[in-house]
């Protein structure tokens, strides 16, 4: 007798299906599982067993091979438990082996026949999907991500005994449905607002641009005037996730098991604000089964750290190549797995320890040696990926004074974002390239897209001579300056544009190179 199951594991962000194959004799009871399993997996053995006689189904009595393939692929975690039980099930009789064929499998079992919670059961279920199953049977707890692949039929199971009862057509299990309305109902009403923080037009600006392009930020200024605040209404301007961006999002959660159990999908871009304690494995990810990190959990949205100086030199340096890359790779001897790790930094920082150089009227306590020291702390590699870098100062009287009312609102500034990206976005339709962001362009994109007026390309040119710009610096000065004037609905870049963006990342001129 042979008998033959589907299900999913998973390698990084994406699944890969599994069959679990059931070969059965009647010889001496027994059991084997082959297919290079992890202890979990052979662990199910044992699991399967003990459910399916505590749920009051007879376990086959012969001689069994369950088999995972593809053989060569390590096989982690307690996610097949259904799948093998499934297969040896149908080999012993028990329920049919009708439509196995359109079906996928995933979930953990408990000894008394419960089905419980997975990590990463949408990727698992899109790879299903992938693979033509369009009947997919998930633990009840996870149904509502599951629920947000298209094209399949997702079953919640809550035990064993519903699950075979169905499958014998006995009683049948209520598909669970995916409710679009979470893109309205779902969406974060901001308690905080732009409008709120005072003064400050300049580093206002500044985070608009960024929201626009996608554009890394370093704010720098004594204690007090604002950058925290600044930096938590973000959010608040960024243009809202697509269908797609949201999926990409949900699955990286749903892999470190972060996914509330009544979320099908996370609708609002994270932000994601580690205190400075954290190490580099929370951060870049890791572990022996690498999970995802800070930089990957922020996916798609804001990664805030604040008193950027106080973080772990190393915990830094790690950032640099997902800056650069958008995505990190996380070798173990186990697996080598590659998480997407597409953000927008935001750092805020005092320019030394006391808090007061270049402040304008208060007097810095440090010495100068100490501050050099301090502001060393941030490298210059990962100063040179902040696309934008600037002052925030104190306040003055007269702009604290003024009314809430009176100032933009995060509204307001959203809606000019959003049409600077739909100003993008249809440059690079036009063309049928795909950008998500502007801060994304590659080398051959920058040659494409930024064309500069001969004021601006002269302009440009003097500042990479008086600045001693870096390469990478040029192509981020292009980056910014197309942002900018996407926000002025320009397709040339003008010398405006250029000079603004030449402003916004010529600060680290002041506090660090002297
Ligand atoms: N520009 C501003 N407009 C209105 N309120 C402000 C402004 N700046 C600071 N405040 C008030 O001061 C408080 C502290 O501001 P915030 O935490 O943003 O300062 P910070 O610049 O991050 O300081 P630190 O360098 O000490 O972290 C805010 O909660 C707010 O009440
Ligand atoms: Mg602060």
């Amino acid at each position: 007798m042979l008998a033959r199951t589907y299900t999913a594991a998973l390698c990084g962000i994406d699944g890969f299906e599994v069959t679990v194959e059931c070969s059965a004799q009647k010889k001496l009871p027994a059991l084997e599982i082959i297919g290079l399993p992890d202890t979990a997996v052979k662990e199910a053995r044992e699991r399967i067993r003990a459910a399916a006689t505590n749920s009051g189904i007879r376990f086959p009595s012969l001689e069994m091979i369950l088999n995972l393939a593809p053989a060569n692929r390590r096989k982690e975690g307690s996610a097949f438990d259904l799948a093998m039980l499934v297969s040896v099930l149908t080999c012993g009789g028990t329920v049919p082996a009708e439509g196995l064929e359109r079906m996928s499998f995933i979930g953990e079992l408990s000894l008394s026949g419960e089905v419980r919670p997975v990590d990463g059961v949408l990727c698992l279920c899109l790879a299903a999907r992938t693979h033509g199953r369009t009947e997919v049977f998930v633990p009840a707890a996870n149904a509502a991500e599951a629920s947000a692949v298209p094209d399949i039929c997702v079953y919640p199971v809550r035990d064993l005994m519903q699950l075979v009862r169905h499958l014998r057509g006995e009683e049948r299990i209520a598909p669970i449905t995916f409710d679009r309305s979470i893109f309205t109902k779902g969406r974060t009403t901001f308690p905080v607002d732009f409008s709120e923080v005072k003064g400050q037009a300049h580093a206002k600006r500044a985070l608009e641009i960024a929201a626009a392009g996608g554009h890394n930020v370093l704010l720098i200024g004594p204690p007090g005037t604002g950058k925290s605040m600044l930096a938590k209404r973000f959010p608040t301007i960024l243009p809202e996730m697509t269908f797609d961006e949201a999926i990409e999002t949900t699955k990286i959660h749903s892999i470190a098991g972060m996914l509330p159990g009544d979320t099908p999908l996370i609708v609002n871009r994270p932000f994601r604000a580690p205190h400075h304690t954290m190490s580099p494995v929370s951060l870049v990810g890791g572990g022996t089964n690498p999970k995802p990190g800070e930089i990957s959990l922020s996916h798609g949205g804001v990664l805030f750290l604040d008193e950027l100086p106080e973080y772990g030199k190393s915990t830094m340096e790690s950032l640099r190549q997902p800056l650069e890359d958008g995505m990190v790779t996380i070798t173990r001897a186990s697996a080598k797995v590659t998480y997407p790790a597409n953000f927008t930094l935001i750092c805020a920082m005092n320019p030394c320890r006391c808090g007061y150089f270049s402040h304008p009227t208060k007097k810095c306590t440090c010495k100068a040696g100490d501050i050099q020291r301090y502001l060393s702390r941030i490298s210059g590699p990962l100063l040179d990926r902040m696309d934008i870098q600037i002052e925030v100062p104190p306040v003055d009287f007269e702009a604290l004074r003024l009314s809430t009312a009176e100032a933009e609102t995060s509204e307001t500034i959203r809606r000019r974002v959003n049409a600077a990206r739909a100003y993008a976005r249809e440059r690079c339709a036009a063309d049928g390239e795909v950008l998500r962001q502007n801060a994304d362009m590659t080398t051959r994109q920058i040659e494409k897209y930024c064309r500069l007026t001969d004021e601006a390309s002269a302009l440009l040119k003097a500042a990479f001579d008086a600045l001693g710009m870096s390469a990478r610096g040029y192509d981020k000065i292009l980056r910014l300056s197309r942002t900018i004037a996407d926000l002025d609905a320009s397709e040339t870049i003008g010398a405006r544009h250029i000079s603004e963006a030449i402003k916004l990342r010529s600060l680290d001129k002041k506090y660090f190179n002297n």
